[in-house]
């Protein structure tokens, strides 16, 4: 009894430990590496994991877990699984062998190597909205009991409220940044039309005005798309549906699709990579945007008859892409700047149509995949950017 007591107390004081941490983290997957780790040591189970719900989509997805495999982040889950009946029916869930039940997912523990036998689950409730499901699997000794589950509550409703505000943090930025970047565009349409509006103004110009609300517009939903993909990237909502794929065939994939942009442009694209590359582990869609930007921007700001390179190669257990264009180059000044959203070099932003955010949003991307994003360039000679993705396994972990 007394023994008991005193384990009970030791687990009490972790809970109190954790919650002071969890409250005074704000980036999301950090905050999800916490509360995973948490749930596994205060249940003293062997793994534990998140999945969280997408109110847009309707769609719960695997989000984190103590022992995370790449390939498993952001796979969706099915609402008739197990942590499906927990999110629907709001209540937490013990099973003695997770595997003889009808609902279990076993996509999930294939995948992770990891065959679960007992479970704990609890919802992940704020402000009354169920956001997610917290398991832990496989206690180490015994069973769950009453008093595993009571401490899961408590700290599914601190890391809920966690999770919550760590969104909320994003978010609120973001809008104001949005709708201060709303009002250029606006403000140009609006006169458009009042000049249209005018009897004096000719058949001539007055097709030069709809052709400016028509580029402005487009901007405007550029904008929005962008904004988007970049405010779900940085509040997390984002998630990787890592798979292994050839490069070879995405780099062409990526000529292609910019090839019409080049072409009008007076510039050529080569592509270098080794034949023998083995698969990459990434999440494809993701790096072909950030393939996109980059090959874009050097096609963008390049010149007539100019060059774009894009080179990989894969340098022990790093993977390094690099795409090289010899056309208007960035000054030094500017650099420390290009990652921040809506910056653009002074000087290009007047002729070349572009929105500011492409170079952010490959930023989090490759950083969201444990890799990083370095610049060399040169006025009037060219530039060079390079990133790199870590194989899974090297990927840095948070702390
Ligand atoms: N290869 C490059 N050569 C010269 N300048 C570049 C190059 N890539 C980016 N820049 C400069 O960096 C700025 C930011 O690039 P970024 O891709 O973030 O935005 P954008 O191209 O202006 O708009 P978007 O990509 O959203 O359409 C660009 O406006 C441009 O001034
Ligand atoms: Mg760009």
């Amino acid at each position: 009894m007394t023994e008991n007591y005193q384990t009970d107390l030791d687990r009490y004081k972790k809970l109190l430990e954790i919650s002071r941490d969890l409250a005074g983290t704000i980036e999301l997957d950090a905050l999800l590496n916490r509360i995973t780790l948490a749930a596994k040591e205060i249940t003293d189970s062997e793994a534990a994991s998140i999945l969280l719900y997408d109110p847009y989509e309707k769609k719960m997805f695997f989000q984190n877990a103590t022992n995370m495999d790449p390939l498993l982040q952001g796979i969706q889950v099915p609402m008739d699984s197990i942590a499906g009946w927990i999110l629907q029916h709001r209540r937490p869930v013990i099973l003695d062998d997770a595997s003889q039940d009808e609902r279990h997912f076993g996509s999930v523990s294939k995948k992770v190597n990891v065959h679960t036998r007992s479970l704990l689950g609890v919802p992940l409730i704020s402000k009354g909205e169920v956001i997610g499901v917290l398991e832990s699997i496989n206690k180490r000794d015994g069973k769950y009991s009453p008093g595993d589950e009571e401490l899961m509550l408590v700290l599914g409703a601190q890391a809920a409220v966690a999770i919550e505000n760590s969104r909320l943090f994003y978010q609120s930025d973001h809008i104001y940044e949005f709708v201060h970047e709303l009002r250029t565009p606006l403000a140009a349409i609006t006169t458009a039309t009042y000049l249209l509006m005018r009897s004096e103004i000719g058949a001539a110009q007055g097709q030069k005005i709809i052709s400016n609300i028509n580029t402005e517009t487009k901007r405007l939903s550029e904008l929005a798309t962008s904004f988007l993909d970049l405010a779900r990237l940085q509040s997390g909502r984002t998630r990787y549906q890592k798979s292994s794929f050839e490069i070879a065939p995405l780099l062409e994939e990526c000529k292609f699709s910019l090839q019409p942009k080049a072409l009008e442009a007076k510039v050529e694209i080569l592509i270098k990579a080794k034949k023998n590359l083995p698969p990459i582990i990434a999440d494809r869609d993701k790096i072909k945007q950030v393939i996109i930007n980059l090959v874009s921007n050097a096609i963008k700001y390049n010149r007539e008859n100019g060059k774009v390179t894009i080179e990989v190669t894969l340098d022990k257990d790093l993977w390094k892409f690099q795409v090289t264009d010899n056309g208007l180059g960035i000054p030094k000044a500017a650099i420390p700047n290009l990652f921040k959203k809506f910056y653009r070099v002074g000087g290009t932003e007047q002729k070349i149509s572009g929105t500011g955010l492409g170079l952010s949003i490959c930023k989090e991307i490759v950083q969201g995949h444990g890799g990083a994003v370095e610049i060399e360039s040169r006025v009037n000679v060219g530039t060079k950017f390079r990133f790199t993705i870590p194989l899974p396994n090297n990927e840095p972990k948070d702390e």
